[in-house]
């Protein structure tokens, strides 16, 4: 049977010059700084990222969660969007390990305006955990990859500095925001202080991250990334198709855009679905079943059996994530498995029509 696995961009597989890549590395031990294929990997993102320097990271979590610590004191307060990664998937790593309040702002599509942050600040105030830091997502996972423009990360910088606050991205999709606005992602990175993005999802990398920063801020995040057991040794085979990843997969990201696109349309046409074309703006596409009288799970089951994989979320939400492994032609199955599923479970919810 067909497989078309849309649950995430992380299900990528390496290219062959990536296996190849990994195979001939040069490699030394990273712990002491000495090894070379981490050392290109970490000047070239910080480079790309228009920043002093870069760490190289297990995962995007690792590496959002020493950013965090890296500018926060224990007890301080971190404001961040209502959905962002940081805060709902991320094991509330940040509270446990670094005792930060999270104070949530709800955005519009992910994205906060100095106004939603204004209104969440609190005084300075003996009774109040003090806050130090704003979390902005770029592109922002649960509102559907929904992209911040360069103008919107300056309303909130400016805001944020007007406050004595620093401001890091979550872009682990911050190349996906940079292709889809046609910009470079110094653009997008120019404005906050700190950033991490992901090797390993639509870049197609097998593993890692990279947090970015002053070299101050690098610093204090290799000793944090030390301590939660993240010093690598011989870490050139991360990073050498972390390499690939960065130089030669960005440009095909327009492809997942265009196929998600095209995902979108055509379940916009399917009676029961809902979703509002105009929010499909990278590689991810939500969309709500509610209207079919199936929840998230249900839905996600059934076309299941046909070998569509996609991610259930609360209520009747899904959410199917385009990326190098998902041709046009995958598209075109999956949205008629959609329809015949559709069909399917609505005659179901209407035995008296049939
Ligand atoms: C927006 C965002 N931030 C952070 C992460 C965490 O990355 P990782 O799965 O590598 O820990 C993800 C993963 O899906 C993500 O979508």
């Amino acid at each position: 049977m067909r497989v078309v696995d849309l649950r995430s961009d992380t299900v990528t597989l390496p290219t062959e010059e990536m296996l190849e890549a990994i195979r001939t590395a040069e490699l030394g031990d990273d712990v002491y700084g000495e090894d070379p294929t981490v050392n290109r990997l970490e000047e070239l993102a910080a480079k790309k990222m228009g920043k002093e320097a870069a760490l190289l990271t297990t995962s995007g979590t690792q590496a959002n969660l020493v950013s965090v610590l890296s500018q926060t004191k224990l007890g301080d307060e971190v404001i961040l969007e209502a959905d962002a990664h940081l805060y709902y998937y991320e094991s509330g790593a940040f509270s446990t390990l670094g005792s930060l309040i999270p104070r949530l702002v709800r955005g519009h599509l992910g994205v906060m305006t100095p106004q939603d942050i204004e209104a969440a600040l609190r005084p300075p105030d003996i009774h109040i955990p003090p806050t130090s830091l704003i979390c902005i997502e770029n592109s922002h996972n649960r509102a559907g990859g929904t992209v911040w423009s360069p103008s919107q990360i300056k309303d909130v910088f400016d805001f944020a500095k007007g406050h004595g606050l620093s401001v890091h991205m979550d872009g682990a999709r911050v190349f996906n925001a940079a292709v889809a606005q046609n910009l470079d992602v110094r653009d997008f990175t120019r404005y906050v202080d700190t950033l991490m993005f992901c090797l390993s999802k639509g870049l197609s990398a097998p593993v890692g991250s990279l947090a970015v920063g002053d070299r101050e801020f690098i610093d204090r995040a290799r000793r944090y990334r030390k301590m939660l057991g993240g010093g690598m040794r011989q870490a050139g085979v991360i990073a050498a198709p972390g390499i690939i990843a960065i130089e030669k997969m960005v440009d095909r990201l327009k492809d997942d855009h265009a196929n998600a696109k095209m995902l979108a349309k055509g379940l916009t046409k399917i009676e029961g679905i809902s979703l509002d074309p105009s929010h499909v703006q990278t590689n991810i596409v939500l969309y709500d079943v509610a209207g079919l009288g199936v929840s998230g799970e249900e839905w996600v089951a059934k076309i299941n059996e046909f070998g569509v994989k996609a991610g259930a979320q609360e209520a009747g939400r899904v959410r199917m994530v385009t990326h190098r492994g998902i041709e046009k032609e995958d598209i075109e199955y999956t949205l008629s498995v959609a329809e015949k599923v559709a069909k399917q479970v609505s005659k179901k919810g209407h035995p008296d029509i049939l």
